[in-house]
């Protein structure tokens, strides 16, 4: 049984401040075997919310793993977004841009879908797909990560990243069974399983972990316990006028078919 937890969209700059305390002791309680932060790690990409975040998550004892979203570019500073776009996310976050995690027989990878040119939209990069195919464990569990989501339901009125639907049919053809995403600030996995387009991909779109923005209607991160090709998902959820995670809510899923369902 491998444990991984999935926390994206914390928003340091315009987080909510009373909920770091909780969410570090629901972190630390679950134990998990590898963290994966999806990007948007800061508000506005600036070094004191870099700082800020980075104090933060060396309070987590787990491994981490982290991605860019949009908002750790520079969105005001056009000549660092130009120039240098990832220079801050580096030098808080990592080096790498496109990590690989591994855990038990569970492998994660990340692509990079932040695109300083298309500062909201994103992109999928043509050899970033390659990479991951080419990481592809066949024995194993192969889950990708990354900030922006390569399937959005009909009621998401933000464009889709650029090579994003190339990038899922791809990754669900070379034996990708797992994405995880998150810049939208909704949940959704069983509504983009039931549009019935990639069955062999469980896609777990996560709503933010500790953004304030009050329309988001609360916050959240997804705990993936995985055994072979069962999965569990535990959904711990903090409503905004609540400043803690209340009693998580359980979803099972199988594989063993060749295909998703819930069981
Ligand atoms: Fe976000
Ligand atoms: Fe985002």
């Amino acid at each position: 049984m491998t444990r991984i937890l999935h926390l994206t969209d914390l928003h340091f700059g315009f987080h909510r401040a009373a909920l770091e305390e909780p969410l570090l002791a629901r972190i630390a309680a679950l134990r998990p075997d590898l963290v994966v932060i999806g990007g948007d790690i800061t508000h506005r990409a600036l070094p004191p919310q870099m700082r800020q975040a980075r104090a933060f998550l060396d309070r987590i004892e787990a491994p981490l793993m982290c991605m860019p979203g949009n908002h750790d570019v520079p969105a005001w500073n056009l000549v660092a977004r130009m120039f240098w776009p990832f220079a801050g996310f580096r030098r808080h976050f990592g080096p790498v841009l496109t990590p690989v995690g591994r855990a038990g027989d569970v492998r994660v990878m990340a692509l990079n879908s932040a695109d300083p040119y298309a500062w909201q939209r994103g992109k999928i990069r043509e050899g970033e797909i390659g990479r991951v195919i080419g990481n592809v464990d066949a024995m194993g569990t192969n889950i990708v990560a990354l900030h922006h989501p390569l399937q959005q339901l009909p009621r998401v009125d933000k464009a889709l990243a650029r090579r994003a639907s190339e990038a899922l049919y791809r990754l669900e053809a070379s034996g990708v069974q797992v994405v995880l995403s998150g810049h939208l600030h909704r949940w959704a996995t069983d509504a983009l399983l039931a549009t019935g387009r990639h069955p062999r991909v469980l896609q777990i779109q996560t709503g933010t972990a500790l953004c304030a923005r009050i329309t988001d209607g609360q916050n959240e991160f997804v705990l993936l316990e995985i055994d072979g090709p069962d999965l569990r998902l535990e959904r711990h959820v903090a409503p905004m006028d609540a400043n803690g995670f209340g009693t998580p809510e359980i979803a099972d899923y199988s594989r063993v078919s060749g295909v998703w369902r819930r069981v």
